[in-house]
């Protein structure tokens, strides 16, 4: 195989989107490895797991830094002495600079527990259940200046239960999550993602067939 993509992965605490990709990156035929994580709080759980993965790990508290740009700038001498290609958030809770996004420009990407563009920044499950949407989901997309917006690469779609609490949504919607960022992260070291304006072009994968209602015809 050629080599292999050098992703960096910047954290800020459970890390479970961070273990989905450690173990997507097992498998000896993903093309893409993770040569560092990133985290801005030194007791960050996702920590633990890279460690246990044998992968370096490097904290930029943000608490140490006089401003946003000196954090930034700590953050991508990071990322660029590990000689990362790509930079993946996973749940990464600080704002970026935007000198920082334009550096990675189309080299950084999020996961993001909504459909976006609907219910962006923070209490998204909450918010999406409070609405009576029937559905929600999470998105892969890359990084712009707006928070929680920039082309999207894919997003799942789950069903919101009349039943639903906070924690019954945001598990569903986390098990897509883990499906869905080692599939986009694969698909960008196969080189098939083309940002072409506000739209992804993925190419090799056609759209589905099947149209979702929810609640289901009998
Ligand atoms: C995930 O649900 C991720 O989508 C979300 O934070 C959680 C992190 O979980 N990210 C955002 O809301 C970013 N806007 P994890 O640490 O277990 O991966």
């Amino acid at each position: 195989m050629n080599k292999k993509m050098r992703v960096g992965v910047l954290i800020s605490g459970r890390g479970s989107n961070l273990q989905a990709l450690i173990k997507a990156c097992e498998a000896h035929d993903f093309p893409a490895e993770i040569v560092v994580v990133v985290s801005n709080t030194p007791d960050a759980q996702g920590l633990e797991r890279a460690r246990r993965a044998d992968i370096p790990c490097v904290v930029v508290d943000h608490r140490d830094y006089k401003n946003r740009a000196a954090f930034d700038a700590e953050m991508t001498w990071a990322l660029e002495d590990a000689k990362v290609e790509l930079v993946c958030l996973a749940g990464f809770m600080r704002l970026l600079s935007e000198t920082f996004v334009e550096h990675w420009w189309d080299k950084l990407i999020n996961i993001h527990p909504s459909l976006l563009p609907a219910f962006k920044g923070l209490g998204v499950q909450r918010r999406a259940i409070e609405s009576g949407a029937r559905f929600s989901g999470c998105t892969v997309h890359y990084v712009r200046h707006e928070m929680d917006v920039g082309p999207i690469i894919t997003q799942a779609v789950v069903p919101i239960h009349n039943a639903d609490d906070v924690g019954a949504l945001s598990k569903r919607i986390l098990e897509q999550e883990h499906r869905i960022y080692p599939m986009a992260v694969r698909w960008i070291a196969e080189q098939r993602v083309r940002v072409e304006g506000p739209r992804v072009i993925v190419s090799g994968y056609g759209p589905p067939e099947n149209v979702l209602l929810n609640p289901a015809p009998k």
